[in-house]
């Protein structure tokens, strides 16, 4: 499959992208897993992006289509792919177009996961994340709490609190989430590609695009 999964920041993508991939073999590609790996690199991508990143503002949008120009034209995204995080504004979602375009390739839904705010921000204060790089295991101490000393059900590392789950960030990510990234929904259902599914539970959000993309 080839899908985008639109959603304010906890809505879930990242749960529902890695359980998608289970199913089918499609690459999670997450652009917040990518622009956290290089700010813990400390390459040039990460010393860019790590302020804007801490602030819970965008990176610029040239940044990112650079990352994934290159991420899409490779081997296993012909597996199909999920985006998660991405696009993210308007100038992101016309050069996806383009480059889909250009690879001959097209989307076949772009998902909004509809979730009211107070149980965003519960899920904001309550995650934890995987600090193994090529693990990144999405973990909550409600609902899905790692081992009692804080480690990694799935590879052992340490399970760790992101930079930019601070109040104030939090904060900043929702309201850019409403400027900039609130209007893709209005612009993908313009296109008839979008479904909405307004749940908290991860197996009816999956069993619903699952019957959606089956149509
Ligand atoms: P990114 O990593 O994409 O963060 P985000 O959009 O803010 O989304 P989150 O990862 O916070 O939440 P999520 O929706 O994936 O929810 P999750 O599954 O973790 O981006 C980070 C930053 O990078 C941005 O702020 C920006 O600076 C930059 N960036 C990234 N992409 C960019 C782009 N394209 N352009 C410009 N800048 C970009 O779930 C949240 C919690 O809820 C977890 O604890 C989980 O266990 C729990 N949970 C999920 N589903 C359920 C459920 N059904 N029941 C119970 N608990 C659940």
């Amino acid at each position: 499959m080839r899908i985008v999964l639109l959603g304010a920041p906890g809505a879930g993508k990242g749960t529902i992208a890695k359980l998608l991939s289970i199913f089918d073999g499609s690459v999670q590609i997450s652009t917040g897993d990518i622009l956290r790996n290089a700010v813990k690199a400390k390459t040039k991508l990460g010393n860019e992006a790590q302020g804007y990143m801490e602030r819970g503002e965008l990176v610029p949008d040239s940044l990112i289509m650079d990352i994934m120009g290159a991420r899409l034209q490779e081997p296993d995204c012909k597996k199909g792919f999920i985006l998660d995080g991405f696009p993210r504004t308007i100038p992101q979602a016309d050069a996806l177009k383009g480059l889909l375009k250009k690879l001959n390739l097209t989307l076949d839904l772009v998902v909004n996961l509809d979730v009211p705010r107070e149980v965003i921000l519960d899920r904001l204060t309550t995650r934890r994340t995987c600090s193994n790089p090529s693990c990144q295991e999405i973990y909550n101490i409600k609902s899905k709490p790692p081992t009692p000393d804080g480690k990694c059900k799935k590879c052992g590392w340490k399970v760790v609190q992101r930079d930019d789950e601070t109040e104030e960030a939090i904060g900043n990510r929702l309201v850019t989430y409403n400027e900039k990234t609130a209007p893709l929904i209005d612009y993908y259902q313009k296109e008839g590609s979008l479904k909405s599914i307004s749940s908290t539970s991860s197996e009816e959000i999956v069993a619903g695009i699952a019957k959606a993309i089956k149509k």
